[in-house]
């Protein structure tokens, strides 16, 4: 059976470009297909500067939401990266693999360094050398597929560039994994700003929409989306990127796509209002399952610790062979 692996980071809270790119098709489609993994990859959070109780509270929330979102632990596996030593252990053999060069080419290395040194704080080690913890994330489960945004594509390329060399020079050890893209994605833009992703680590609330968010907050972001200077309501990503933005959030709560829907709409006005709604009632069931988890907390507590003792099952077999393979003794 196909093994599917992919993680949320608790850099922030989750938006509706969490659900909509990522979660919702967990919940729908991955979980049915295939044995699957969801990690809360809580030691990527600690690569920038952090505030330990903002991490922990945020690690409880995005494990909270993927249940609330349909995740379902006796289907598959929802675990914290940090209760699986697994993930450590084989990070370290991965950086005896991987080269200083490989590491410093990563596109998010690049962006993110210098945003570091900007705001005054220094670089961590850790953000350079993440790749190989998340490429230990996926090789340590034997993954075959990776599903992930665009963004993290350099990332699973650089996992199979290291699966490769480690099985040539020590002897077949790791699957070797391709990262997996919806043939329909739904890439949520940042309302204010639609010509970058909703991503949940931007400061910028008013163009997030967050999956905790107010019924009536959803509404005012939506209304106040920055729309393009035309009049007419058309699906042109180019030169429309904020009504195409809204007609994709819209095609993708309600179904269709954001051509055939266009042509219902005369004004910006109208559209807003129907996306308005149609999250707000997508959010709906989230929320309130997500409410009833929280009045529950030793039930989250209970599947995490269930699904860690899994994922170790699962991965400390691979890990312990690649210890032997790399020339380490048994202990
Ligand atoms: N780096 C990913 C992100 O920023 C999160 C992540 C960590 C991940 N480990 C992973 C995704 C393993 C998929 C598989 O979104």
């Amino acid at each position: 059976m196909t093994r599917v692996f992919s993680g949320v980071k608790p850099t922030g809270h989750l938006t509706l470009g969490n659900y909509l790119g990522a979660l919702r098709r967990w919940a729908e489609v991955d979980q049915h297909r295939a044995d699957a993994l969801f990690c809360v990859v809580d030691l990527h959070a600690l690569t920038v500067d952090h505030d330990p109780a903002r991490v922990r509270r945020l690690s409880r929330q995005a494990a909270t939401l993927l249940l609330a979102s349909g995740i379902d632990p006796e289907r598959c596996t929802v675990f914290l990266q940090s209760h699986v030593d697994e993930h450590t252990r084989l990070s370290y053999l991965l950086e005896c693999v991987a080269t200083d060069g490989e590491m410093r080419r990563m596109i998010q290395y690049k962006e993110k360094a210098p945003r570091e040194r900007e705001r005054g704080t220094s670089v961590r080690l850790s953000l350079l050398t993440y790749p190989a913890l998340m490429a230990a994330d996926i090789l340590a489960y034997g993954a075959h597929e990776v599903p992930v945004g665009e963004d993290q594509t350099q990332h699973v390329e650089l996992t199979r560039d290291l699966a490769v060399r480690f099985n040539q020079r020590y002897g077949h050890t790791f699957v070797v994994p391709k990262a997996t893209h919806p043939k329909v994605a739904t890439r949520v833009m940042n309302l204010q700003d639609p010509t970058s992703k909703m991503g949940k680590s931007d400061d910028s609330g008013p163009g997030i929409v967050y999956l905790l968010d107010e019924p009536d907050v959803v509404r005012r972001k939506i209304m106040r989306a920055v729309t393009d200077s035309g009049l007419d309501v058309v699906h042109d990503r180019e030169e429309r990127p904020g009504i195409s933005n809204l007609l994709e959030i819209l095609a993708a709560c309600v179904g269709g796509n954001p051509e055939d829907l266009s042509g219902a709409y005369q004004s910006y006005g109208a559209l807003k209002k129907d996306t308005a709604e149609a999250v707000v009632e997508l959010l709906r069931p989230v929320q309130e399952r997500h409410r009833e988890l929280c009045a529950d907390p030793g039930y989250v507590e209970q599947v995490l610790r269930t699904g860690a003792h899994k994922a170790r099952e699962m991965a400390r077999p691979t890990v312990d062979t690649a210890y032997r393979a790399i020339g380490l003794l048994p202990a």
